[in-house]
Formats: structure tokens, C-alpha cells, sequence
């Protein structure tokens, strides 16, 4: 019997959709245009768009098909009942509250619950998911393990919480903390997987300090293969056995179906508390939509049902997994300094190690993410010191790390696709000396770096 190495797309392709191919001089020009932040480009002018993996999959044969099934009914709709069942299958909470996107379930959970000064310690906060507890006048504390925040560091799972530091916050603050969060996988700090043992760990503290535990699970499929193919004792268990077994643990979660959900738009809001979720569902109907639609389509929530259906399916696993971890190791092997290991669903450049030359209060992540555009016609998005280096007080200091992610839309590219990513950021890398920082022109006073306008620094 022949035993195959080469790990296939687990699917054929039904459907394209032609990429522009541009000139230099013309990306170069509508990058001054954007005013040098390529999240201001026309995404049409990008040839392979890496900026995120968020709502930019591919969806199934399946999905299209369940689409046509929507149920639009503004109340009660079989779409609705339809997304509530597969959601309770998986995560087996009691009060499935949908909504359009993440940000709106943290939204919606943390107007509900915290007040000024309170601290929601997590491994490290994503950055709708800080703004939306420091909008609330409350601490965002980042608590992940030593070696998360160490690039060059390898660990299976470096997305883990610093249990010792968490309970340290539990009985210094407990008083202020309403709940603990997880985020699996970690994508702030390199897409890392958070263990098994560690989530467990995370419940006992909490039921020792009686806080509830929630997940940010935007990745639960892909943090579940992780800790199938990591974590001792595992490897017999399916990933959905092993995701079952992650939310059993917590008392609700946050959830982007934009990722694991294998869908172009959609979230939702999980918990089991009664009282909570009531609260949740009155901020809901003010903001998003009725309980059974929230702010979603009927047919968005069938496509979300099914996408979380397929996203625990093992060779889309193994595919997705490798195919990150492959362009990992073409960009490892050419030594270019990398998040060590491959994160779940993007390959993580380290901008600070790479620009040495470039302080972090200039930006060697956005200096590298503009000249990947330029050269290559690729957007991916820093991750660093303009993302987090701005503090709401209004000061500015560099950011844990400097990073460009380039993200993996789900399903969307081919190996050869990633060979080209993998030749154009070896041959920037091969240019970093002639790179150059960059000043802010304007920026708003939160979330910056969505809309900030740069200034290339002169030679
Ligand atoms: C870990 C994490 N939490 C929350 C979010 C927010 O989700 P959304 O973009 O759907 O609002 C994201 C999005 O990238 C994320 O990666």
C-alpha cells in the first residue's frame, strides 16, 4: 500500500474568480493614494489578499445550496432553529444568541456586564475584543504565558494562559473581574493553540474565585486539531470531540463565524447564564436585530450552520494546518525571522527582527507590509505597535511585538498561490535594508490603525 506524503486540497474547484494582475508603478500609486495603510486600498488592486482570513473563505458547494434554504421570517425562522441546534450540538451552551460578526457578541456581552474598573484578564485580548472592554472604561489584561511573547520561542502551545499570573489577578482583583476569557487560538499572539490541560486549568481557577469562563472561539476547529496532533493522549479523538470537550469547559463564549465558521458574515453569542443572556438579548433587539436573527439573514444563519459542520471535518483540518505550516517553512528556511511555530491560520513575519534598523515608533511593520504590496501586489496587515502601541490616554509606546501577518483565506488559495507569497517575501527580505519608517499624518483616536493615514520617513 502506498502511503502518500503530500497533503491535497481536500476539495475541487466549481467556481473562479479572476485576480488583477498590476505594475509596480501603478501599486505604488495607489498605495500614496491610501495614504500609505493598505487597509485603505481597493481590494481589487491586490493581487493575493492576505490581510485576513476573516469572511474571506470560500464556501462549500453545501453552503450555496443551504443558502437557497433560508428561512427570512423575522421571527422564529427555521434558519434560526436551524444555526441554534448545530451551535448547541457543538458547544452545548444553553442560550444561542446570533449576531453579525464578533465584535458584536463582545459587545453585547461586555456593555452587559462590566462596569468601570473592571479587569478581564485573557491570553491576549484581540483588538476588537480590547476596545470593546476598554470602551467600557475597564482593564483589558493580557496574560499569556512567558513564551507567547517571545517570536523565536518554540512551544506547542504558546497560546496558553499563565495559570500562576491568572490566579495572581483572580485574588489580588478578583473583586473586579466578572469573567475570564481564552482566546483559541491565539491571534494576537501568532494564531498559537491554547492546551487542553491549560483550559482545564483556566476552570478550576475559576471555580475556585467563582468567575464564569468564557471563550473567544473564533478558531476552535483549528485549536482542536492542534491539540489533537499536540497534546498527549489525543490523537485517538475526532477534532469535533475534542472542540465538544474545550467549550464544556467554559460557561459561554464569543464567536466570529467569519473564521471557523466557514462563512462571509456572521457571530454569535453563547452562555449559559440565564440572567445574562436576558440582558444580552435586550441590548440585541437595541442594536442588532431580534433574538432569532440577529442582525443576520436567514440564509447567513444556514450558511454558518453548515459551515460549522464542515469546519471539524479532519482533511479540511489537515489541509488547513499544513498549508499554513507550509508556507512557514519555505519563509524558516530562507531565514526570514518568523512567530515560531506555525500559527493556525497565518504565517506571522517578526518586522521588528527583520527592520532591526527601524525603531518601533516608526513602524517596521507597516514599512513591511507596504513594500510587500509594492513589490508583490500581496496585503497582509501589521500586527504591532500601531495596532497596540496607542494607549487611551492618549500616549504612545511600542508594542509587544512588531509583526506582519499574512493570513490564510480559507479554501481560497493553491499551493501555487502560497510559492508565489513565499518568493516575494523572501525577496523583500532580501531589500530590508533599503526599507524606511513611517510618522502618523492623522489618526482617530481608537482602533487606528483601520483608517490612519502614514508618511513615508525620508532616507
Ligand atoms: C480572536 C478574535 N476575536 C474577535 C475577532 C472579531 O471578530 P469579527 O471580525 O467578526 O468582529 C477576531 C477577528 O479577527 C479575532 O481574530
Amino acid at each position: 500500500m502506498l502511503h502518500f506524503k503530500t497533503i491535497i486540497e481536500p476539495f475541487r474547484i466549481k467556481s473562479v474568480e479572476a485576480v488583477k494582475f498590476t505594475r509596480r508603478e501603478d501599486r505604488e500609486r495607489a498605495l500614496a493614494e491610501a495614504g500609505y495603510n493598505v487597509f485603505r486600498l481597493r481590494a481589487e488592486d491586490v493581487l493575493i489578499d492576505l490581510l485576513t482570513d476573516s469572511g474571506t473563505g470560500a464556501m462549500s458547494a453545501a453552503q450555496w445550496g443551504a443558502i437557497m434554504q433560508g428561512d427570512e421570517s423575522y421571527a422564529g425562522s427555521r434558519s434560526f432553529y436551524r444555526f441554534r441546534d448545530v451551535v448547541q450540538d457543538l458547544t452545548g451552551f444553553r442560550h444561542i444568541i446570533p449576531t453579525h460578526q464578533g465584535r458584536a457578541a463582545e459587545r453585547i456581552l461586555f456593555h452587559s456586564v462590566l462596569e468601570e474598573g473592571d479587569v478581564v484578564p485573557n491570553n491576549n485580548h484581540f483588538d476588537t475584543t480590547r476596545a470593546n472592554v476598554e470602551v467600557e472604561d475597564a482593564e483589558a489584561r493580557d496574560l499569556v504565558i512567558p513564551e507567547g511573547r517571545v517570536p523565536s520561542q518554540i512551544h506547542p502551545f504558546k497560546g496558553n494562559i499563565d495559570l500562576a499570573a491568572l490566579e495572581r489577578t483572580l485574588e489580588r482583583d478578583g473583586a473586579r473581574v466578572p469573567l475570564v476569557m481564552v482566546t483559541v487560538t491565539n491571534n494576537t499572539g501568532g494564531g498559537q493553540p491554547v492546551s487542553l490541560e491549560n483550559l482545564r486549568g483556566v476552570r478550576k481557577l475559576c471555580d475556585r474565585h467563582q468567575k464564569p469562563f468564557f471563550l473567544d472561539a473564533c478558531r476552535f476547529a483549528e485549536n482542536a486539531y492542534f491539540i489533537k496532533t499536540r497534546e498527549e493522549g489525543q490523537a485517538g479523538r475526532t477534532p469535533k470531540e475534542i472542540a465538544r470537550e474545550v467549550f464544556s469547559l467554559a460557561d459561554g463564549c464569543t464567536m466570529s463565524a467569519k473564521k471557523d465558521g466557514l462563512a462571509n458574515i456572521g457571530g454569535f453569542l453563547a452562555l449559559n447564564d440565564e440572567t445574562w443572556a436576558d440582558r444580552c438579548r435586550n441590548l440585541l433587539i437595541l442594536t442588532e436585530g431580534f433574538p432569532t436573527y440577529g442582525g443576520l439573514a436567514g440564509y447567513d444563519l444556514e450558511a454558518v450552520a453548515r459551515g460549522l459542520e464542515e469546519v471539524v471535518e479532519e482533511p479540511y483540518l489537515r489541509y488547513r494546518i499544513r498549508s499554513t505550516e507550509y508556507l512557514h517553512e519555505r519563509l524558516v528556511a530562507a531565514g526570514v525571522p518568523v512567530i515560531q511555530p506555525a500559527g493556525g491560520h497565518a504565517v506571522y513575519i517578526d518586522a521588528r527582527a527583520l527592520l532591526s534598523h527601524v525603531p518601533p515608533l516608526q513602524y517596521p511593520g507597516i514599512a513591511l507590509a507596504n513594500a510587500l504590496y509594492v513589490e508583490a501586489g500581496i496585503r497582509g496587515v501589521e500586527i504591532g505597535t500601531v495596532m497596540f502601541g496607542l494607549h487611551p490616554d492618549g500616549t504612545e509606546s511600542p508594542g509587544a511585538m512588531d509583526l506582519v501577518r499574512l493570513a490564510i483565506p480559507r479554501r481560497v488559495y493553491t499551493q501555487s498561490h502560497i510559492d508565489y507569497v513565499a518568493e516575494a517575501v523572501i525577496g523583500v527580505a532580501g531589500m530590508k535594508d533599503r526599507l524606511r519608517g513611517y510618522r502618523i499624518r492623522k489618526a482617530p483616536a481608537v482602533l487606528r490603525h483601520f483608517t490612519a493615514l502614514f508618511e513615508p520617513l525620508a532616507a
